[in-house]
């Protein structure tokens, strides 16, 4: 049974007033599950941050009810919201490290606040644990400058789940935007592992779509300080359902130039296995052709996602042949299409 740790109801934040004022956020309602990995996905402006910030009401609502693990933060007092505040941790695109601190004292340092200072032993001890568990091991007396951006993150996800007990919730802020695919990868790894090993619910904000594929369950598009839509990944790369999910799903568009009497098929990729070569299957075993007009398509794991549209041959009975096969093929629905036609 999935529990609700998260719950955000009509959550509506603007900043400044009069001619100067922006509404940030517009009625957000949002239910984040326990042991879930939820991104937070849009452009630039659209809110994300001042969404994140709203969680653990480093930004006041305008109005609006956050709760987490059902306790009401919107209703706390100052000094009620900090130990409440606790139980959720926050990562950054910068890092946000203390420069002159090493790696260990920086893991240190939330121990040393919360007021819970226990022996300088103990706090070692535990900031040498999380150093382990993120990989940097050798890194304890290292400064953040002689660390790269990746190591760095890393000292960040350690500082961050610290505080005791553990933190329950980890919000990433755009943590791997200023990171190479590569080095991104490793991180994303490590917030799955984290999720997996220790339970800690992780929300992601990113502008990527392929930061959300790699590692979330579900996914909601903010765009315009709106969620557009929300649901499972799978669901929302196969098939979005409005403006803003297509524009970050099919960044490169999708409308494009044909010959008006080409009909088109669109394939819906919602986990067939990737890897099956479709079109040469039909050309090798039916002797059809079939064009690809454009394909945007990725593999998760070994499941195969997105949308491909075809162009069917002008003979009417390979069509229909084309189209019987094409609906044959698990986890791939196709359809024909119209909207396209430009
Ligand atoms: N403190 C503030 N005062 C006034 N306006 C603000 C403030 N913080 C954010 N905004 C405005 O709220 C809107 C949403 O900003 P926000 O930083 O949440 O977007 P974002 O999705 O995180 O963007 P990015 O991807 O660039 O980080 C923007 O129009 C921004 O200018
Ligand atoms: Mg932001």
């Amino acid at each position: 049974m999935s529990e609700t740790i998260i719950r955000i109801e009509h959550l509506c934040k603007t900043f400044g007033t009069g001619d100067g004022k922006v509404e940030a956020l517009k009625d957000i309602d949002l239910d984040i599950q326990k042991g879930e990995i939820f991104g937070i996905i849009g452009l630039s402006g659209a809110g994300k941050s001042t969404l994140v910030r709203c969680i653990n009401l480093l930004e006041r609502p305008t109005s609006g009810k956050v709760t987490v693990n059902g306790q009401e933060l919107t209703a706390l007092k100052e000094k009620d919201l900090r130990k409440a505040r606790r139980g959720m941790s926050m990562i950054f695109q910068g890092f946000n490290l203390l420069m002159q601190r090493t790696a260990l004292e920086n893991i240190c340092f939330p121990l040393e606040l919360s007021g819970l200072k226990g022996e300088k032993g103990w706090r070692e001890k535990r900031a040498g644990e999380l150093l382990e568990m993120v990989g940097l091991p050798d890194k304890a007396d290292a400064y953040p400058v002689q660390l790269s951006g990746g190591q760095k993150q890393r000292i960040a996800i350690a500082r961050a789940l610290a505080e005791y007990p553990q933190p329950q919730v980890l919000l990433c802020d755009e943590a791997t935007s200023a990171l190479d695919p590569t080095t991104t990868q490793s991180i994303l790894d490590l917030l799955k592992k984290i999720n997996r090993e220790l339970g800690v619910t992780v929300v992601v904000i990113t502008h990527e779509m392929r930061v959300v594929e790699q590692i979330c369950d579900r996914v909601a598009v903010l765009e315009g300080g709106v969620i557009q839509e929300q649901g499972d990944v799978s669901d929302i790369f196969s098939n979005p359902r409005t403006e803003a999910g297509r524009r970050l799903v099919m960044p490169n568009g999708e409308k494009i130039h044909v010959l008006p009497e080409n009909r088109l098929v669109r394939l819906a990729f919602n986990g067939a296995t990737s890897g099956e070569p479709i079109i040469a299957t039909l050309a090798a075993q039916q002797g059809i052709c079939l064009n690809i007009i454009s394909a945007d398509t990725r593999t998760i794991g070994d499941k195969s996602f997105g949308t491909m549209v075809l162009g069917l041959p002008q003979d009417e009975t390979e069509a229909a042949r084309a189209l019987i096969y094409l609906r044959e093929i698990p986890g791939v629905t196709a359809e024909e299409v119209t909207d396209l036609v430009q």
